[in-house]
């Protein structure tokens, strides 16, 4: 990493955990991404979802398709595709997929979790276990959204419920399984992945390193701040910092950016999800400059994310200066528009393009 008070240069970095969607908003969405991220793990909870390793490939040719329609070199951007696990999920489809060498992790959405996830698994163990040994001897990551559903669960409790009747449970049987667990916003998570024993590790978002759940009703009820796993309290804020800051390689950037139409996000039933895909890095600086931590970032963005996952870090660079940035209040997004996170607001970081 070069720094000086005005310009960071790090390594380019990876986005370990986004939604690209599809169809006519993949052109801008995408755009997005690539110019600050070399690769990104793209999330599978499409309408239907992605379940098979044929689908991760089609769904590779429409993002490559929307790269070339935004005139991005493909070199530039690679998309590393995943697969969203069923009570159905066949030992055999891990290993096509593990043998594509185009699918890199394979995503648990308990049922009814959140966006698009009612195909979801309603019991793990009991109904994914050839599938979770399959990819525990070859290797294949499960990333994990680590909530309960259990209604009788409040809300903001479901991350650490998760890991006393999910996780310790998964990973007692499957010790040497690679998990990650996506966009981790409690300091029950925190402490869960630091000590683990085996391969454990976990994405954390620039919005939960950023807020609070009081920035959902600052003046009012904020639909661009609700995202799921929701938003914890200051101290799950702080414990998120100080693990994205620190010396553990176990975490790394996710951004989850998940883009939706600006009138299903200011609803009456608003949809989940902040995007934050256009100024991920600034935010992430933001919040790494907010405790004095700019040296960290570039292993948080750049190297602790591809160390895990097994793949070469990035050839390139990026650079982001000290300057204001205003955030767009909204972008085109295909018919329609989205509302970026912290939309109106002003950074001091900029990314240079
Ligand atoms: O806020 C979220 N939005 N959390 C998720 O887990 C899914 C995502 C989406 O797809 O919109
Ligand atoms: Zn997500």
């Amino acid at each position: 990493m070069f720094s000086n008070t005005d310009t960071i240069t790090i390594t380019r970095p990876d986005d370990w955990h986004l939604h690209l969607r599809d169809g006519a908003v993949l052109d801008s969405v995408v755009a997005d991404t690539a110019r600050q991220f070399a690769r990104a793990i793209i999330m599978p909870n499409l309408k239907p979802p992605v379940i098979n390793t044929a689908q991760a490939l089609a769904y590779r040719d429409r993002i490559r398709a929307a790269l070339d329609r935004a005139s991005i070199e493909q070199a530039a951007f690679t998309p590393l595709m995943t697969l969203y696990l069923t009570d159905n999920t066949s030992a055999q489809e891990v290993l096509t997929a593990s043998e594509s060498a185009a699918v890199h992790g394979i995503k648990l959405y308990p049922a009814g979790a959140t966006t698009n996830s009612d195909a979801g698994v309603t019991d793990l163990l009991g109904r994914c276990a050839k599938a979770l040994e399959a990819m525990q001897r070859l290797g294949m990551p499960l990333l994990v959204h680590g909530e309960v559903t259990d209604p009788a669960i409040d809300l903001f409790d479901r991350e650490a419920v998760f890991i006393d009747r999910v996780m310790i449970p998964l990973r007692r049987e499957f010790p040497e399984l690679k998990v990650v667990f996506e966009h981790l916003t409690t300091r029950e998570g925190v402490d869960y992945v630091r000590q683990a024993q085996g391969p454990v590790a976990a994405t954390i978002t620039a919005h939960h390193l950023l807020y609070n759940r009081n920035a959902l009703f600052q003046g009012g009820i904020r639909p661009h701040w609700y995202c799921l796993p929701v938003l914890k309290r200051e101290t799950h804020r702080q414990a998120l910092l100080d693990a994205a800051t620190g010396q553990s390689d176990r975490f790394f950037l996710g951004t989850d950016s998940a883009p939706h139409p600006k009138g299903l996000k200011e609803h009456a039933c608003g949809c989940a999800g902040c995007y934050t895909a256009l100024h991920a890095m600034e935010l992430y600086a933001t919040a790494f400059e907010s405790v004095g931590r700019l040296d960290r970032l570039e292993a948080f963005a750049s190297l602790n994310g591809p160390a895990f996952y097994g793949l070469p870090v990035n050839q390139g660079k990026l650079t982001l200066q000290r300057q204001p940035y205003s955030i767009p209040e909204e972008l085109p997004m295909a018919d329609s528009s989205v509302v970026p996170l912290a939309a109106g607001e002003s950074l001091g970081w900029k990314a240079l393009a």
